[in-house]
């Protein structure tokens, strides 16, 4: 039996489960790797905070960088999160110091991942982040192993397990935005403070790091173009159902015609038939689409102190047993710069407007739309008593087949001549 040393900093949710599943599963974890694994030292930011499984027995550290860079250490496993600071500092000085990293956080690769990549690759260590991406799903391993050999068109996520905690919420229990982030805080599927989730940018930092991996790109997060789920109303999430489509925050990367890769979150309108429409409350799942199996779905938690711990444990027999794929799929000299924005293909929308109760503002609708060149597939007048109180009435389209372009131009004219009483809610429906 060989010996590996690990040391674990940051005993929060994902920390402390790292710790549980090294106690509870220790003789297996040993029998299957043929490996002694120890942790030599844990460090977090309080000492004395009270923790759900026992640290005394292990060596405390107040300075976490004094551990990342201990030479009894073989593994450093970065659980701080954050994407500077002192996550960034002890995932460096650990590479530096020629230890193999493990970290769960996206947000530090989604910013420093092409620095962090290369300094690891130069020394020579490993840096792995299955549970960056998605919790227990092994997207990482299956874009880097598993379908390794095809050219990978299209990728879509739901990648955040708030927002989608959220959506379906809204969807099955007829609440508000508000009631349903309000009882994803309850249940501690959402933050207290939950801006990063819901405005997308959690979604965008894996979606960045996919599409590296995806595309043999470097990462670039700044061409994700991004949009949360905060003007979702149970109005939209209700006439979304009547057509037959589910609304869920989606992460999409794909290359176009042109060879641009295309990376967007967004809300986007889902066919109730489609398989990513039955991804419900806090899980995730990813479908890519290659061109030798068409298309793969793999769905699980997507969060949670066990599942990502159990992602984390994944990376530590990577290293164990030396596994060679690189963090990127291929040699990061191999990895080309991010290609320009590329623009993703036509689409079909829905839009919702609040019209004024008078005649002749639905035929101002329907023209502005004709102007810029829009078909319209549907037309729907809804009921709202609170709404015909104040003399207006909410109006549903379907357009047909469109690009982004003439859509925001047709808003603009709707938006200049204030044929709507707000500015109209428009989601994409994905193909
Ligand atoms: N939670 C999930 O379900 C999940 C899922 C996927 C990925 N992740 C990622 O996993 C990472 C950890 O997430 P988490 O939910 O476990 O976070 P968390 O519960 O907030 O825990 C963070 C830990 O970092 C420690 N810490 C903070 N500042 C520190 C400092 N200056 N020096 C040393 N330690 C410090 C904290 O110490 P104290 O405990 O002493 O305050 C705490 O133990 C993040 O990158 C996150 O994005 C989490």
């Amino acid at each position: 039996m060989i010996d590996i040393r690990v040391g674990i900093i940051g005993l929060g949710s994902v920390g402390q489960g790292v710790v549980q599943i090294i106690n509870d599963n220790i003789s297996l974890i040993e029998k299957k790797t043929n490996t002694k694994i120890s942790i030599i030292g844990v460090s977090g930011k309080n000492k004395n905070k009270h923790r759900d499984v026992q640290i005394d027995r292990y060596q405390w550290y107040d300075d976490p960088i004094s551990l990342a860079g201990n030479e009894n250490a073989d593994i450093i496993i970065e659980l701080i999160g954050g994407e500077d600071g002192v996550a960034f500092e002890v995932v460096e000085s650990a590479i530096k110091a020629g230890k193999h990293v493990i970290t769960a956080n996206k947000a530090l690769l989604a910013k420093n991942g092409n620095y962090l990549f290369e300094l690891a690759e130069k020394i020579g260590v490993k840096l792995l982040f299955e549970a960056a991406i998605a919790g227990t799903i092994p997207i990482i391993k299956t874009l880097k192993e598993s379908v390794a050999s095809n050219t990978i068109s299209a990728i879509y996520g739901i990648l955040n397990g708030t927002c989608n905690y959220i959506l379906t919420s809204m969807e099955k229990g007829g609440i508000s935005f508000e009631s349903a982030l309000k009882r994803a805080q309850e249940l501690g599927f959402a933050e207290s403070d939950p801006t990063f989730d819901i405005e997308g940018y959690d979604a965008a930092h894996k979606l960045s790091i996919l599409s590296s991996i995806c595309f043999g790109q470097k990462i670039n997060f700044d061409q994700v173009k991004i949009e949360g789920i905060k003007s979702i109303e149970l109005d939209d999430i209700r006439a979304a159902s009547d057509y037959g489509y589910v609304i869920r925050l989606l992460g999409i990367a794909k290359r176009n015609e042109d060879d641009h890769i295309s990376q967007v979150v967004r809300p986007s309108l889902l066919s109730k038939e489609s398989d990513l429409s039955g991804v419900e409350w806090e899980k995730n799942a990813i479908s890519i689409r290659g061109n030798y199996f068409n298309e793969l779905l793999l769905s699980g938690p997507g969060a949670g102190r066990l599942p990502t711990a159990s992602a984390v444990m994944g990376d530590l027999f990577d290293i164990i047993n030396n596994t060679k794929y690189p963090s990127l799929g291929m040699p990061l000299k191999a990895l080309s710069n991010s290609s320009k924005d590329g623009n993703i293909e036509e689409n079909r929308f829905y839009l919702r407007l609040l019209l004024p109760d008078v005649s002749g503002t639905m035929a101002s609708i329907t023209n502005t739309m004709a102007k810029n060149g829009i078909s319209i597939d549907d037309i729907t007048q809804r009921i709202s008593k609170k709404m015909k109180d104040k003399n207006l009435v909410p109006i549903t389209i379907i357009t047909s087949m469109t690009n982004y372009e003439s859509i925001n131009k047709a808003v603009e004219d709707i938006n200049k001549n204030n044929y709507s009483s707000a500015s109209p809610n428009i989601i994409t429906i994905e193909n």
